[in-house]
């Protein structure tokens, strides 16, 4: 086990990151978690996209899931916040793949004007921490009346080892780990109760707990979505390397299969604008 004694914080500082930098990685996405989209077809089976119908994926990342919406529906418009992201939605064949933030979906001239039959979202609303109240608001205004609003995101105890792990071993080394903490896992009744005040119905919501295969180890997990804890030691590549390795050192490695695995929590709902 390695040495998880914590030393009295000397108050560390850095900035947090910038909600707006782009710190994805597609190259990173699709080595370390081509395993996120490939999961996500529940989720395309809860939209049931139809054949005439016009859909916004949210938060679309290299457009995996995209391309499979758009070969059952009429179009798709993909948007998501990072131009990286984006880029390689477009190399891999998105028709109308957009750099938009969740956040400014809300006063977007184009997006949010009511023609979308359904605002479709897989694995990224977790990650749009700043105001989820306001991205709600912008998907209200893309849809229809009686559009759908379905997704899949990060719930309650996502994830918790691999997080606990990284608030550890940042408070460990004086940083307070809720500054750098980029997710927001919200249960179920806080999310109904949010859906609700910004005009949608919900048809269904749960949390599901998925055990989860990891392409490679926990370690390229945190490289490639561990960014926002990483921070401080973005000028110091030792120290970077030691924080990961002590947080998967941390967590036990499954002997069944020889495959590491991170238990993850989803939260999957259907909203439908009342
Ligand atoms: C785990 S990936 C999921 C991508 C894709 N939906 C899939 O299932 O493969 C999360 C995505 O959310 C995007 N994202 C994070 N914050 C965002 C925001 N504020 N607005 C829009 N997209 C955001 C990231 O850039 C990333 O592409």
């Amino acid at each position: 086990m390695v040495d998880t004694t914590i030393s009295l914080p000397v108050t560390a500082t850095t900035t947090a990151p910038a909600a707006n930098e782009d710190k994805w990685s597609s190259q990173m996405y699709s080595k370390h978690a081509s395993f996120v989209p490939a999961l996500g077809a529940p989720v395309v089976q809860l939209l049931a996209p139809q054949t005439h119908e016009r859909i916004l994926d949210l938060g679309a990342g290299d457009g995996i899931l995209t391309l499979d919406l758009e070969k059952q529906c009429q179009s798709v418009v993909a948007i998501d916040a990072s131009a990286d992201m984006i880029e390689a939605a477009r190399r891999n064949g998105c028709r109308d793949a957009q750099v938009v933030d969740g956040h400014d979906l809300v006063d977007h001239v184009e997006l949010a004007n009511g023609q979308f039959d359904a605002v479709f979202s897989s694995a990224a609303l977790h990650w749009m921490k700043k105001d989820p109240v306001r991205v709600i608001q912008g998907v209200h205004k893309c849809l229809k009346p009686g559009g759908r609003f379905v997704a899949e995101c990060g719930g309650y105890m996502n994830v918790a080892e691999v997080r606990t792990g990284l608030h550890w071993a940042l408070k460990k080394r004086g940083y307070n780990p809720e500054e750098y903490d980029p997710w927001f896992f919200p249960g179920v009744q806080t999310y109904r109760k949010m859906l609700e005040e910004q005009g949608f119905r919900v048809e269904s919501i749960e949390l599901i707990p998925r055990l989860t295969k990891l392409n490679t180890d926990v370690a390229g997990w945190i490289d490639t979505f561990g960014f926002s804890f990483l921070k401080p030691f973005e000028g110091d590549k030792e120290e970077r390397k030691k924080v990961i390795d002590e947080v998967q050192a941390n967590l036990p490695f499954s002997e069944d299969d020889g495959v590491w695995h991170i238990m993850y929590q989803r939260l999957r709902f259907k909203a439908i604008k009342a």
